[in-house]
């Protein structure tokens, strides 16, 4: 099937590729010239595991092809928009501009029959409010949100664990996604049809629910910390049950990212205008909690060198919002850097793949690409982002031969406190004895 893809970031790429790698002829379009540039020679303008090789396959095979003019639309059955809803300058709402840009755009583009696929992350009601434009060029709105995680985006996209689409009543635009999603649904992929609000809402109820689940672990080791009770072994006990699960119960320096936390504030003002404040008004507590987490790793840091971070260094591992990204948009990780930095910390912040987008936005920072060369001289290191080489391929007894001094914070409760204790060092987890 034809299909375009219009907004080619972190969504929208893997889409435009992964619709072209199951086999349809794909435009992918954007304003950002240098995206569609590095996209239209197969060059991923990102760091996402899978996505280089989706991206050079369907372009040397001619059905993925990128461009900055949106009349490469035309001829699309379906139209999926992908475009970022990041939240507001000066309030907590998501921002919209984007997502009336490309429909704009794309209205004198539309041919009667068209269906178009909203995919970005939208406050409930949106789809109700752009039909009207829509429908005015005889094509239909539907909402197909996306769940897919950054770092397994390509899978997550080809397989993922459900499918949803909201469409308008009387509608048969499901019968098209269907033929979209053919290998998925093959695979006996729950395939989910609903109404617009419903697959507006469920996109950021899930967000919500993951975020709160984050949020609750991150809230048992606060009371952890003051009663020498363990979070690690008490998620593992908890998440036996599989009512509950263990998956989101790592207690940590909390989420971050592009997504769970403007997502969350999103929502929150959006039930404020919908006067069901209260009813999500707990998200506020979820959001509190999980920057409390920051400046408690913050604090162990300060603690550990014994009550002052000036003229230190302090190596910070880890830069990007979580493992296997180069997003760094709300990372928790490079703000526990920027804080320290704050303080007087002489701050060496390292990742394998983010410090590039992190230097952009705080050059201040000292930045070093080597990891050992990075722990060099350190007083104090602080683990934020859960990457192997600091997790599994980091061993105390190397590292000592490194640092000027042995303190270590993990901030994402990576590594085995005994090893470390058991090599020198002052070892702080969190939410751990
Ligand atoms: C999230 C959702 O998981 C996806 O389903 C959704 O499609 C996506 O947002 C989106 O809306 O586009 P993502 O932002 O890629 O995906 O990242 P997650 O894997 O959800 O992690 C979010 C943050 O939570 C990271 O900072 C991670 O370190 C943190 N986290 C995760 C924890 O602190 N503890 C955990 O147990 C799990």
């Amino acid at each position: 099937m034809r299909l375009s893809v219009i907004g080619c970031g972190y969504l929208g790429a893997v889409h435009a590729a992964a619709m072209a790698s199951i086999g349809h002829e794909v435009v992918g379009i954007d304003v950002d010239p240098h995206k569609i540039d590095a996209l239209a020679h197969g060059r991923a303008p990102f760091f996402e595991p899978g996505l280089p090789e989706i991206l050079a396959e369907g372009v040397a095979s001619g059905r993925l092809t990128f461009t900055t003019d949106m009349a490469a639309a035309e001829g699309a059955k379906v139209h999926f928009v992908a475009v970022g809803t990041p939240q507001q300058e000066r309030s907590h709402a998501a921002d919209l501009t984007y997502v009336n840009a490309a429909i704009d755009a794309l209205l004198p583009h539309l041919s009667p029959g068209d269906i178009v696929a909203g995919k970005s992350t939208v406050p409930v009601g949106t789809a109700a409010s752009l039909t009207p434009r829509i429908e005015s060029a005889g094509a239909t709105l539907v909402w197909n949100p996306e769940f897919l995680r950054e770092g397994w985006a390509v899978q997550d996209t080809i397989d993922p664990d459900r499918l949803v689409v909201g469409i308008p009543a009387g509608s048969d635009a499901a019968d098209t996604l269907r033929e979209v999603y053919h290998p998925a649904i093959a695979k006996s992929t729950p395939f989910i049809v609903t109404d617009l609000a419903t697959a507006e809402l469920v996109k950021v109820a899930a967000n919500a629910f993951l975020a709160t689940k984050i949020s609750f672990i991150n809230a048992m080791a606060e009371i952890a910390e003051v009663t020498g009770a363990d979070v690690t072994q008490l998620a593992e006990a908890i998440g036996h049950d599989d009512r509950i699960g263990r998956k989101f119960l790592g207690a940590g320096i909390g989420f971050g990212g592009g997504c769970l936390p403007k997502d969350i504030r999103a929502f929150s003002a959006r039930a404020e205008e919908l006067g069901r404040g209260e009813s999500v008004a707990f998200l506020r507590e979820v959001d509190e909690i999980n920057l409390r987490r920051r400046e408690r790793a913050v604090q162990l840091v300060i603690s550990g060198l014994g009550g002052s971070v000036y003229g230190k260094k302090v190596t910070v591992l880890g830069a990007a919002f979580k493992p296997h990204s180069d997003d760094i948009r709300d990372s928790p990780a490079l703000d526990t850097a920027v804080r320290l930095h704050g303080l007087g910390a002489e701050v060496v912040v390292t990742d394998p793949e983010a410090i590039e987008n992190a230097r952009r936005i705080h050059p201040q920072l000292t930045y070093v690409d080597d990891r050992d060369t990075a722990l060099a001289g350190a007083e104090a290191v602080l683990l934020v982002t859960e990457w192997d080489e600091y997790r599994r391929r980091m061993p105390a007894s190397h590292v000592s031969t490194l640092t000027a001094g042995r303190v270590i914070v993990d901030g994402r409760n990576a590594l085995d406190p005994a090893e470390w204790r058991g090599a020198g060092w002052a070892y702080f987890g969190m939410g751990r004895p």
